[in-house]
């Protein structure tokens, strides 16, 4: 493909942002959480039923795949936007501030599904000579519920073959995802891991509960509990590889009752970072030794319960290339940029990442009168990700599909 036939799309991104923008307001203003989205979902089904797509809505979760079949034969390229929101209170201030109390649009979902709307719209518009197809996932419950999961449970992959029975496999799937602290329309990304795996750990201690002034007579699980969290911090630096790194963070320490009682149990919870998986079953392993050691070494016992998140983001280096090849040409070198290090934040895309090969972006969304450096973050109460930023997002999303699908032969 020559570039001229991406050269158009930024212009008629520019034609939809009005549109756009008033979609993402409306989703702002209702935003719904977890795995079930109804309104969300109803307000998708109503902006792409026009376009002409097979439409399926999952019934595990709210989550809608829509296919758009063109007019050539080709394989399917997948784009995601996630849908939900977050349980907080919103204090931007914004007209479009949301209405519902204790959610909100905190960590740019709305921008998300409002841009990969307008790349459908983009892309409908040149079915004629688009070759393959291209299936927009709409996914709930990505703060944490998975919701990525239980589209691909579902079946969100097994798209049939074409009319003519030619095959047409879901060979790649691309991503982006707004960040308040990167300029607007900046894009960046990586190579390999883009983001971490997220475990949580509860390690719960069992001494003998007894009199605090006789701690002889009882098994004290408190020092035992500080010696596990200590040793945790040594393990990570002694016995990960620095390139190869991991976060432990023990955010919550909880024992006894009373100033002169001695409790039976103390219980440590906190999170597992990795950035790839062979360190992710190394520190998992690490921490039931040093935990089960330490409590064996004092006569007590800890139980360690891992419940296992979301893996690593990985992005295949090829598609990683390819996505911000396509970014530089549609928006510019000056636009896009290399990230040295994965970011220790997690995503369920990394479950469609595990299937496919692809890669996830992000996507600048400060806006032009506040420093990135300085702007309420992703999550923040007071985050504000620029309507401008969806001009560039809904024009990468349709570049990437069409380059990918105008590239990439025809498998059988
Ligand atoms: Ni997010």
């Amino acid at each position: 493909m020559s570039d001229h036939a991406l050269d158009s799309l930024v212009a008629e991104s520019q034609d939809l942002l009005g549109d756009i923008t008033a979609l993402r307001h409306d989703l702002h203003r209702w935003p719904e959480i977890g795995i079930d989205n109804p309104n969300t979902r109803d307000r998708i089904l109503a902006e792409i039923e026009p376009l002409g797509l097979d439409i399926t809505q999952h019934h595990t979760s709210s989550g809608v795949g829509a296919l758009l079949t063109g007019a050539l034969p080709g394989p399917t390229v997948l784009l995601r936007a996630d849908t939900d929101a977050l349980p907080m209170p919103e204090d931007t201030g914004l007209d479009y501030a949301s209405r519902v109390d204790g959610a909100m649009h905190a960590c740019g979902h709305d921008t998300h599904v409002a841009m990969l709307v307008g790349a459908a719209r983009l892309l409908a518009a040149r079915r004629g000579t688009l070759r393959g197809r291209v299936l927009f996932m709409f996914q709930p419950g990505e703060e944490g519920q998975g919701g990525a999961k239980y589209m691909l449970d579902e079946g969100l992959l097994d798209v049939p073959n074409l009319a003519d029975g030619t095959p047409s496999p879901v060979a790649a799937a691309f991503a982006l995802h707004t960040t308040a602290v990167a300029p607007v329309g900046l894009v960046a990304s990586r190579r390999g891991a883009l983001m971490a795996s997220s475990d949580r750990l509860v390690i719960t201690i069992t001494g003998r509960g007894g009199h605090a002034s006789e701690p002889f007579r009882a098994l004290d699980p408190v020092p035992i509990a500080c010696e596990i969290v200590q040793a945790l911090q040594t393990m990570v630096t002694r016995r990960i590889d620095v390139f190869d790194p991991s976060v432990i963070t023990v955010a919550r320490i909880s024992a006894g009752t009373a100033h002169n009682v001695i409790p039976e149990t103390a219980e440590i919870e906190g999170t597992i970072r990795a950035v790839s998986e062979r360190t992710r079953l190394k520190v998992v392993d690490g921490i039931r030794r040093v935990a089960e050691g330490i409590a064996a070494a004092h006569e007590a016992t800890a139980e360690v319960v891992i419940d296992w998140g979301y893996p690593v983001t990985k992005n295949s280096d090829h598609m990683a290339d390819f996505a911000m090849d396509v970014a530089r040409t549609v928006l510019g070198a000056d636009r896009v940029r290399q990230l040295p290090n994965p970011v220790m934040g997690a995503e369920d895309f990394s479950y469609v990442l595990e299937r496919l090969p692809g890669a996830m972006m992000f996507l600048g969304g400060t806006p032009p009168d506040r420093n990135p450096a300085t702007a309420p973050p992703n999550h923040s109460n007071r985050v504000h990700f620029d309507d401008s930023c969806m001009l560039s997002g809904m024009a990468l999303h349709a570049a990437t599909a069409l380059q990918f699908l105008d590239t990439r032969p025809l498998e059988a």
